[in-house]
C-alpha cells in the first residue's frame, strides 16, 4: 500500500515538472538596462525581458497556435474538448463561461475572469519566436487596431492580462508584476520599439 503510494507520488511529480526550460519567475527593473548605450540594443533587451512575462503559459495558453486554448505550465491541450467558436468565446452550447466564471474558483481549481475567451487567431502566439511575436504585435491588421498607447495601456492595465499574475488554483503566476511588466514595455516603446531578430 505505502509503496503504491509513493509510486503514485512519484508519478505526480513527474507530470507535474515542467516540459521545457522552467518559465521565468522574475522581472529585471527598467534601470538594470541604462547600461546598454546602443538604443537598438537596449530596445530589444528591453523586449528580451517583456517576452518572460508574453511567452509564459499564462498567456499562451490563452494564446494558442490552434483553435484550442492549452492548460497548465505544460501548455497540453484543454480538457476538456473546447474550440473557439464565434468570437473566441466558444461553441454554442458550450460556452467558456459555462465553467470560467468572474473569478477564480480555487476548490476546483478553474480559473476566472468577467472577459474569459480566447485571443483570435490573428493574436496566436504559441509556437512563434520572440521575433515573430513583437513584430505581429505592432501591426495594427493583427493586434486588435491599437497604436502604441493602446498597447501600453492594454499591456499594464487590462485586467485580463492582470489575471496572470493571481491565477488561482495550483497556476504558477506570470513573473514579476504587472506594473513591473508595463514599466518595461513603455521603456521598449519608448528605446523605439525595436523587435528581435524573428
Ligand atoms: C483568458 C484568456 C487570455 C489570457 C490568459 C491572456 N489573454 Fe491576451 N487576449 C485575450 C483575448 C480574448 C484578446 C482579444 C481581445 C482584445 O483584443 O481586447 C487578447 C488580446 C491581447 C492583446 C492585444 C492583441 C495582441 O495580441 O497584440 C495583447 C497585447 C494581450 N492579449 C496580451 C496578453 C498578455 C501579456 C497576457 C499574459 C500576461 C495575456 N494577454 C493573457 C485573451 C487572453
Ligand atoms: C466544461 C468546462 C470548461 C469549459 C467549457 C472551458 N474550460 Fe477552460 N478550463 C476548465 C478547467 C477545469 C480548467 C483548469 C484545468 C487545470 O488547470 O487543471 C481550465 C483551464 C483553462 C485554461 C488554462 C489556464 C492556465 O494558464 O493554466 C485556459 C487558457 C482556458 N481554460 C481557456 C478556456 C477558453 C478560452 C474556453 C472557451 C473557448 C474554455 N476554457 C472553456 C474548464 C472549462
Amino acid at each position: 500500500m505505502s509503496a503504491l503510494r509513493i509510486a503514485w507520488a512519484g508519478a505526480a511529480l513527474l507530470l507535474a515538472a515542467p516540459a521545457g526550460a522552467a518559465p521565468a519567475t522574475s522581472l529585471q527593473p527598467v534601470s538594470a538596462f541604462a547600461s546598454i548605450k546602443d538604443p537598438k540594443a537596449r530596445s530589444i533587451a528591453l523586449f528580451g525581458e517583456v517576452g518572460k512575462v508574453i511567452q509564459h503559459p499564462r498567456c499562451l495558453n490563452c494564446h494558442p497556435a490552434g483553435d484550442r486554448p492549452t492548460q497548465t505550465d505544460r501548455m497540453h491541450p484543454h480538457m476538456p474538448w473546447v474550440v473557439r467558436g464565434d468570437g473566441g468565446i466558444g461553441a454554442t452550447g458550450l460556452r467558456c463561461t459555462t465553467c470560467h466564471h468572474d473569478a477564480n474558483f480555487d476548490p476546483a481549481n478553474v480559473p476566472g475572469n468577467p472577459k474569459w475567451s480566447l485571443a483570435p487567431a490573428e493574436m496566436a502566439w504559441a509556437g512563434k519566436s520572440l521575433g515573430q511575436i513583437c513584430t505581429q504585435i505592432k501591426d495594427k491588421t493583427r493586434n486588435g487596431g491599437r497604436d502604441m498607447p493602446a498597447l501600453i495601456h492594454h499591456m499594464a492595465e487590462d485586467d485580463l492580462v492582470g489575471w496572470a499574475w493571481h491565477p488561482g488554483g495550483n497556476r504558477t503566476p506570470a513573473p514579476g508584476t504587472q506594473k513591473q511588466f508595463g514599466e518595461l514595455f513603455s521603456a521598449w516603446a519608448a528605446s523605439g520599439a525595436y523587435c528581435p531578430p524573428s
